[in-house]
């Protein structure tokens, strides 16, 4: 039983532009010079540019054109495009690049390129040529460009305020009047120029443009959304233990509450010393002291296992249990067994809550008694204990994954359609023609009583 494709394509409809908003970069470039990018096959909306694809772009720009132009945001998504454009209506705060666009002989729009790819932009190009570099910074307009070498012009936009949308329409607005300036200067000195826009990091997808239920996997691509960094746990000098969540709440005896979102994450005030890692094994403990209630010290340790699993021929993250140690109390431990915790090895582990109530998608079993007396709630858990890279989390697994809430209540549904449609089905199939009938001319029928 699968759900109907309309609830499929829906539920990739609202995944797909949340994706493509939070890890992907707008690229704009143009050119003075005709036909620059006409030998490139044509990009479709949805077609996510690789950094090699990049390189080859780059490439034909380099070797065409003596002047290039890199304006450089801190944050710049696809949807700051539609949404800025859009909601200010005549006071369009992105009128100059796109009047810049509309008449530059040529022009080339790529929606969606991997955000780290930006990163090494720079160092790309400066393999290119034996550029004459000029760094231009907000304040100087007019820059002084070499005759004799290809000349590399980086200019550093203001960055984007996104705390608001108001101060953001404003810098947009004060980064679209720069670069038109910019452009005009050179115009106006008749200097060839082919030039490049984009920002270093995506921003928080528009509010108003995407307005999509949180799905879970937004927070995959890490850093871009979060207030506050994961929590990190070194082993010598690689980081072995990534964790973060958005909340973070242990609860004795139903009424002692321990709100440890912000020691956790905030503050840092956690000591995670206790922890070890290895290959195979990794214990996280989380380890407060005075957390309040009464108690002098609480401890929170996550056993994670990294093995082979013959079943998948691939080995398996597991978060095994979770202990809580109250006053180091050992043998007051409280320790319970998680249900399904588990992802790839190489991936992260995400769900969207977890704790010790049946309703979360991830139950925490208590297995001794000291146990039931504790509660934990934890919301967008996201957690790593093995093959981490860069100090980031790789790419999660969800645990509700495909099967949301969402998901659940439309296959029920429509189980429970189905069912009364076969009802029918079958009832209609069990009607049958009457053998005998009344014949009003002769005898009136007589049924025997007895057959
Ligand atoms: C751990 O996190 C802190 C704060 O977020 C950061 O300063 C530090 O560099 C991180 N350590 C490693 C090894 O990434
Ligand atoms: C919870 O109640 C039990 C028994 O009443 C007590 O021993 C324990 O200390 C309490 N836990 C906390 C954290 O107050
Ligand atoms: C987090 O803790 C710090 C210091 O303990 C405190 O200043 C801050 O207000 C706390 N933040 C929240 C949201 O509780
Ligand atoms: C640190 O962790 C790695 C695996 O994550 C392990 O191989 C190594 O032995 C650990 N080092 C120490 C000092 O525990
Ligand atoms: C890992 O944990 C298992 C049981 O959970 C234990 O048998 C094994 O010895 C541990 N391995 C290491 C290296 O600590
Ligand atoms: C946890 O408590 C149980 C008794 O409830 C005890 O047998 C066990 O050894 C304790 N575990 C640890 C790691 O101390
Ligand atoms: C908890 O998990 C361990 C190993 O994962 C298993 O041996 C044990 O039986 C489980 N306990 C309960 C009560 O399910």
């Amino acid at each position: 039983m699968y759900p109907s494709s309309g609830s499929l394509l829906c539920w990739l409809c609202v995944l797909l532009p949340g994706a493509l908003a939070v890890s992907h970069v707008p690229v704009l470039l143009w050119s003075t010079q005709r036909s620059l990018w006409d030998t490139l096959p044509s990009v479709n909306n949805g077609h996510i540019t690789t950094r090699q694809e990049l390189h080859e772009i780059m490439k034909t720009t380099t070797e065409s054109t003596k002047n290039l132009v890199v304006f450089l945001q801190d944050t710049l998504s696809v949807d700051d495009f539609t949404y800025y454009s859009s909601v200010y209506g005549n006071e369009n705060p992105l009128r100059n690049i796109q009047g810049i666009m509309d008449s530059a002989p040529s022009f080339l729009v790529l929606p969606a390129v991997d955000w780290k790819t930006i990163d090494g932009l720079l160092g790309y190009l400066r393999t290119q040529e034996d550029w004459n570099e000029v760094l231009v910074t907000s304040d100087s307009l007019t820059v002084e460009l070499d005759e004799e070498k290809p000349n590399l012009i980086i200019v550093k936009l203001q960055s984007i305020p996104r705390s608001s949308e108001r101060s953001a329409a404003e810098a947009f607005s004060q980064n679209d009047e720069q670069i038109g300036k910019f452009t005009r200067d050179l115009a106006e000195r008749g200097v060839p120029v082919t030039a490049i826009y984009t920002g270093m990091r995506p921003s928080k997808a528009s509010k108003t443009v995407f307005d999509s239920p949180k799905s879970g996997r937004q927070l995959l691509a890490v850093d871009t959304t979060v207030t506050y960094p994961p929590l990190n746990v070194t082993n010598g000098t690689v980081t072995c233990i990534l964790i973060y969540a958005k909340s973070f709440i242990v609860t004795a005896n139903t009424s002692a509450t321990f709100d440890l979102t912000n020691s956790t994450f905030s503050s840092k005030t956690v000591k995670t010393a206790s922890s070890e890692c290895s290959e195979s094994n990794t214990t996280l403990s989380l380890f407060y002291k005075s957390p309040g209630n009464g108690l002098d010290s609480l401890e929170i340790r996550f056993f994670m296992t990294n093995q082979f699993y013959t079943g998948s021929a691939r080995n398996w993250f597991k978060i095994e249990n979770v202990m809580i140690i109250p006053n180091q109390q050992k043998e007051k431990n409280a320790t319970f067994n998680t249900t399904y915790a588990s992802a790839p090895a190489e991936y992260a582990y995400h769900c969207q809550q977890v704790g010790t109530s049946s309703l979360y998608p991830e139950t925490f079993v208590p297995i001794n008694s000291e146990a039931k007396n504790w509660e934990i709630y934890i919301y967008e858990f996201q957690i790593q204990g093995f093959n981490i890279k860069n100090n980031l989390f790789s790419y999660a697994s969800d645990c509700s994954s495909f099967f949301s809430a969402a998901i659940w209540m439309g296959l029920v549904s429509s189980i429970i359609l189905l069912w009364i449609l076969s009802y029918g089905i079958f009832m209609i199939m069990q009607l049958t023609t009457n053998d005998k009938f009344d014949d009003p001319k002769g005898p009136t029928l007589s049924i025997p009583q007895s057959d």
